[in-house]
């Protein structure tokens, strides 16, 4: 089955062509990072624009060069008969961002005649595992435990079966890539945030000088909702630390800097090694997985690897080019049999606050 899987959640406007839920044909992403830039975060307004700016394109390259022989310049009518459906994220995400990509693929798919599959961007990113010839088949590994990190979202998330997942825990505040981008933003080191931090951190070796909040929520919190706090994580209070510890001690120089990123990555990458490891710790899971933009984080890859090993278990990092928002994730995931099929995916709407698991 080849799937043309369209996304455009946040800021970046993607498309791919992938075959079989794992072999990607192609994979095109504008990042809309340097028109942000100036904001130290997403635009809303800003982001909707360009994705319509953009998505034309984005998908005529995926096409070009998933079915081109590198000499076309358009997309051959003949082309769209290779492809068996159109794939597309529905939430969550901004919006006024989602909409772009919906109307995209519906018209494509009103246009082609070819069925539309609406994805979970959520479920996408642990899906983005799978997308490497080495990685086991996901019927191997259930169940396993996935952590999705991004600028969005921080939730750990179970999975049972194939298109059986729940949210075993998540952010009550922050996500660890805002964490990121916020403390950036502060010491004026550029957005978004994560890259430059795990670079400083990086140079100034390990680890933690200074002590921020490990990003624990309280027990008995309402904005828990049922959810064990040994699984969740709150980064708002580290955020606030920060700025207190900055307004005190404001950095004199590079070093300094560096003291302080570095341990306020600590202080995150500790969280988000603390749950997984408390996930793993009674057997019940046969796999860790990890996506998302944050999981492109040295430190973290490295704590969680050693979770997984001391847990006897299997770690699967998704390979750095699907880490962040990527196409081939949502062509993947419909392509393995994920996704809202059938006549309810023409009437979808975009679902901006789409849990994962949901449908
Ligand atoms: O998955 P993604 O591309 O988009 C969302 O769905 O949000 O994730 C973007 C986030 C940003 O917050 C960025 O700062 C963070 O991922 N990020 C990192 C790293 N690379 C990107 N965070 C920590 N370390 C990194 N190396
Ligand atoms: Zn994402």
């Amino acid at each position: 089955m080849i799937v043309l899987g369209i996304e455009s959640s946040c800021d970046e406007t993607a498309a791919a062509v992938v075959a079989d839920g794992r072999s990607v044909l192609s994979t095109v992403i504008y990042s809309q990072g340097a028109l942000h830039q100036p904001y130290g975060g997403v635009v809303p307004e800003i982001a909707s624009r360009s994705h319509l700016e953009k998505i034309a394109g984005v998908i005529s390259t995926a096409m070009l060069q998933a079915f081109g022989s590198g000499t076309e310049t358009q997309v051959a009518p003949a082309w769209w008969e290779q492809v068996d459906a159109i794939a597309v994220t529905y939430g969550p995400g901004l919006a006024s961002s989602l909409i772009v990509g919906l109307s995209a693929a519906k018209g494509l798919a009103l246009r082609t005649g070819k069925p539309l599959i609406g994805i979970n961007h959520i479920e996408a990113h642990i899906h983005s595992v799978f997308l490497s010839p080495e990685a086991p088949a996901p019927a191997m590994l259930y169940p396993y435990v996935a952590l999705v990190v991004s600028g969005g979202h921080s939730s750990l998330i179970e999975v049972t079966a194939p298109r059986k997942c729940r949210v075993i825990g998540q952010t009550l505040d922050d996500a660890a890539g805002e964490a990121f981008d916020k403390a950036a933003r502060l010491l004026e080191l550029g957005y978004p945030g994560g890259p430059v931090i795990d670079k400083i951190a990086r140079g100034a070796g390990c680890c933690s000088t200074i002590d921020f909040p490990k990003g624990s929520p309280r027990a008995g919190n309402p904005i828990l909702g049922g959810l064990n706090p040994e699984l969740c994580v709150s980064f708002s209070g580290l955020k606030t630390a920060l700025m207190y510890y900055v307004r005190k001690n404001p950095p004199r120089d590079q070093a300094e800097v560096a003291a302080v990123v570095s341990s306020y990555q600590e202080a995150i990458v500790d969280a988000l090694a603390q749950r997984c490891a408390t996930a793993l710790a009674p057997g019940r899971y046969k796999a860790l997985a990890v996506g998302g933009g944050v999981s492109l984080n040295s430190r973290l890859r490295e704590r969680l690897t050693a979770v997984a090993a001391e847990a006897g278990v299997p770690i699967l990092l998704a390979q750095p080019r699907f880490c962040g928002d990527n196409a081939a994730m949502i062509a993947g995931l419909a392509g393995a049999g994920g996704g809202v099929t059938g006549a309810a995916a023409m009437e979808l709407d975009v679902v901006p606050s789409l849990v994962a698991g949901s449908v």
